[in-house]
């Protein structure tokens, strides 16, 4: 199987890329190998982490385009020169508009720190999502990777697991446990799974295929 060339695309800290780069180092990401790290701002942790782990790196900055069409024709641009053959949001906080989608169908990833389709979509991201999570109560929450389409958050699920909330969590202790005990372990997964073609999707929904 040949090499699959993972663009991982960031934003902030990038606790999920690491656990792709180590990942990547064990050699569980299915031969896939992290060819280039995008952030959509200067300065974040996330680009030490990729150029500690030897990753080249760029910086597109929403800011410097005019819309959100040009700043995804720019990417698009990135992803081509890349010769990118899947692309994860690893902590991405930038929305791309559908010609992204349509040039990647099935070949753009992005963790979310909710159970789908519960504290998703526009205006749930980050802190925000446990933030919401805790204020209504719910007992279980967790994180899922899915593909990413023009609807925010709304793309055939690959994999989900939960994660219990506990007495006395605040946003910060339960978005912790969600990375800890899902996002860093369900997205090198997703990955690994994609990297070895077991990925199949057909009207919107995945299967693994064994
Ligand atoms: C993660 O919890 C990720 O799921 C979330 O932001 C955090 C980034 O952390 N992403 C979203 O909310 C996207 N809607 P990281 O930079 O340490 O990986």
């Amino acid at each position: 199987m040949a090499q699959k060339n993972i663009i991982v695309l960031v934003s902030g800290g990038g606790t999920n890329l690491q656990a792709l780069i180590d990942a990547e180092s064990r050699g569980e990401l299915g031969g896939g190998k992290i060819t280039c790290v995008i952030s959509s701002k200067p300065g974040v942790f996330a680009l030490e982490r990729a150029a500690k782990a030897g990753i080249r790196t760029r910086v597109i900055v929403r800011k410097d385009y005019p819309d959100t069409a040009a700043y995804s024709a720019a990417m698009l641009d990135a992803f081509r020169e890349e010769q990118a053959d899947l692309i994860v949001q690893a902590g991405f906080m930038t929305i791309l508009d559908e010609t992204i989608c349509r040039a990647y169908p099935n070949k753009m990833m992005n963790v979310h720190p909710a159970l789908i389709p519960s504290f998703c979509g526009k205006g749930y991201y980050g802190l925000h999502v446990h933030e919401a999570a805790l204020k209504k109560g719910v007992k279980v929450t967790g994180a899922t990777v899915h593909f990413v389409t023009e609807v925010c958050d709304g793309g055939p699920i690959i994999l989900q697991k939960a994660v219990a909330v506990q007495p006395g969590d605040t946003p910060e202790i339960l978005q912790k446990r969600v990375m800890e005990q899902a996002e860093w372990k369900i997205l090198p997964e997703a990955v690994r799974l994609f990297c070895e073609e077991k990925l199949s999707v057909q009207d919107d929904i995945v299967t693994v295929k064994a």
